[in-house]
């Protein structure tokens, strides 16, 4: 079985991006990254993947007269490697329904909620002020609308009377990781997920 081509797609941090990464040196996912696209220029996420010898797209959106463009250059950029997955690992663009279309089946979010409950930028946060005594993390596909789209997979842990922002947001990430390398693994020897 050859490997699964990959492209990760984030904004930020990338601690997604490390466990997936990391994953793949342990032989643990059977795929490689073939692109880290990056919207935002300086993001330590960028640092990772070099350090993995990954190579980057990285843009700002400001350089592009609109959307429609921006996606077309990135567009332009991956279809020639033949991708198999393009994950969003906390990329914070939304994909336009062209994008989602020309890869159909093929993009995989992580969202640090329980969808369908609190998508958007902020799933951590507003779950927390909520007052929601169980928080989680979804992975599914990407379809048309935000957030939204078949769920792969889900984690989740119950929040204790002593919990602050800072220790679920530490609670997620410590839970987000290892499910994306799972889901990733399965995905990659072809298992229906
Ligand atoms: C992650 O918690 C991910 O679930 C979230 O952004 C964070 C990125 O962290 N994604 C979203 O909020 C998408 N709407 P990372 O850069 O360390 O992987």
């Amino acid at each position: 079985m050859s490997k699964k081509r990959l492209a990760i797609f984030a904004s930020g941090n990338g601690g997604n991006l490390q466990a997936i990464l990391e994953a793949i040196q342990r032989n643990e996912i059977e795929a490689e990254v073939k692109i880290v696209v990056c919207d935002h220029p300086g993001a330590y996420c960028i640092k990772r993947a070099e350090q993995f010898h990954i190579p980057t797209l990285v843009f700002s959106s400001k350089d592009f007269a609109s959307k429609r463009d921006e996606e077309d250059w990135i567009i332009k950029h991956l279809l020639p490697l033949q991708l198999d997955y393009l994950c969003l690992a906390g990329y914070m663009r939304i994909l336009s329904k062209k994008f989602v279309h020309t890869f159909p089946n093929q993009i995989i979010n992580i969202h640090p909620a329980l969808l369908p409950a609190f998508k958007g930028a902020h799933g951590i946060l507003d779950a927390f002020q909520y007052g929601v005594k169980v928080m989680g993390v979804t992975i599914h596909y990407v379809d048309e609308e935000v957030d939204h789209g078949k769920i792969i997979a889900q984690d989740c842990f119950h929040v204790e009377e002593n919990d602050t922002l800072e220790t679920v947001e530490e609670k997620i990430h410590a839970i987000e990781h290892p499910l994306y390398v799972q889901v990733l693994k399965k995905l990659c020897h072809d298992e229906s997920c």
